[in-house]
């Protein structure tokens, strides 16, 4: 199939892109579109057929749901039912990075919901987002558009590189800010849960109520038989080809152990990347040593994360040792994602 590559420089010059593309969702295609968190892959969430169209192009398991994406704080032909602590999150946080569970009505067809009787929902803040689900006039499926298990796209030469021939459409413009996914919270139990921790994050829910925790599931390594309440978590994701590792602990301890691991990788004859801060740039004998941000800055770490993953693979490196970063505020989802991208290898010191 051929792909329609499109680049939005000036939202209102260039509308008709987005009329385009809106045109295209509403005929059961699908469209690739940056959010503020990571690029989606879009089809008409109500279109069981479209929405088939997304599972195919990314290789995505068909249990795993999508999240529909909206341009409108009122949600009621969606779901049951808004609890009050969901229209307070809604009230606070969207648009932006949260994806809130809840019961789903009739219209979200099975395709969509993976058959689960719930929902989740995000309202971007991205204005190509916006615009494009506003145009389409249709709530719009989206799940990241990578190919599955893949490193998150963020720019969108990413997505033409993934996705290019497999959909019909692709819209670039933004870079996403955010960088790792949207957090997810489920409604349908109270207190509420966070599924995945993403941009809003646990200290800013606990606002909200003081009760809220992330799903004790997401504190370790997930077993044979687990499984989780997001389907998706269950799967190996976000993984460069290289093989990664993270070692966590004191700064001048984490930095002496890489330096003896990549020692004896370099030794054997592989390349090596580290993945670190700016102010440990220096601090390494030898290897590809690249920057994630400045160690005070980590929701820089986390919008440059899945990029440099991508990076590294590029380099053609065959190890990466990244060093782990603290799980407080967007931390947490940093090392979810690095966690689960090193499928668990994690070297405590
Ligand atoms: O930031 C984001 O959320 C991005 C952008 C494109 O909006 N989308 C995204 O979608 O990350 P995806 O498909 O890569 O991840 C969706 C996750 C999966 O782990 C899935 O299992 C979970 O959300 N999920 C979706 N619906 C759910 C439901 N009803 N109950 C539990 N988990 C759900
Ligand atoms: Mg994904």
């Amino acid at each position: 199939m051929e792909t329609k590559v499109a680049i939005i420089k000036d939202i209102n010059k260039d509308i008709k892109f987005i009329e385009e593309a809106g045109d295209i969702i509403r005929d059961g295609g699908t469209v690739a579109f940056p959010t503020e968190t990571v690029y989606g892959l879009g089809a008409n969430a109500l279109d069981e057929e479209a929405v088939k169209k997304i599972f195919i192009a990314k290789g995505r398991p068909q249990d795993n749901p999508l999240i529909v994406h909206v341009c409108s704080k009122n949600i009621s032909e969606l779901v049951k039912e808004v609890p009050e602590v969901a229209q307070r999150m809604i009230d606070k946080f969207w648009p932006g990075p949260l994806t809130i569970i809840l019961e789903k009505n009739d219209i979200i067809p099975n395709m969509t919901s993976a058959n689960l009787n719930t929902v989740g929902i995000r309202m971007p803040s991205s204005e190509i987002a916006l615009k494009l689900i506003e145009l389409s006039k249709r709530p719009i499926a989206a799940p990241s558009a990578n190919i599955s298990g893949r490193p998150s796209p963020t720019e969108v030469e990413r997505c033409i590189e993934d996705l290019n021939g497999k959909v019909d459409y692709i819209i670039g413009g933004e870079s996403s800010d955010i960088g790792v996914e949207s957090t997810i919270i489920d409604c349908t139990v109270n207190p509420p849960l966070v599924l995945r921790p993403g941009g809003i994050t646990l200290e800013m829910l606990k606002e909200i109520d003081s009760n809220i925790e992330i799903d004790s599931a997401l504190k370790s390594k997930p077993t044979e038989n687990f499984k989780p309440k997001a389907p998706g978590m269950k799967y190996r994701h976000y993984a460069p080809k290289a093989h990664l590792k993270i070692i966590k602990g004191k700064n001048e301890k984490t930095i002496e152990i890489i330096n003896e691991i990549l020692e004896n990788y370099i030794e054997k004859g592989n390349d090596v990347a580290i993945l670190t801060t700016d102010e440990n740039l220096n601090k390494f004998n030898s290897g590809k040593v690249i920057s994630l941000g400045s160690e005070n800055n980590l929701n820089e770490i986390a919008k440059n994360l899945f990029e440099t993953l991508r990076k590294c693979d590029d380099l053609g490196v065959q190890h990466i040792l990244c060093q782990g970063f603290e799980e407080k505020g967007v931390g947490l989802a940093i090392m979810n994602r690095l966690n689960k991208a090193a499928g668990y290898d994690i070297l405590e010191v």
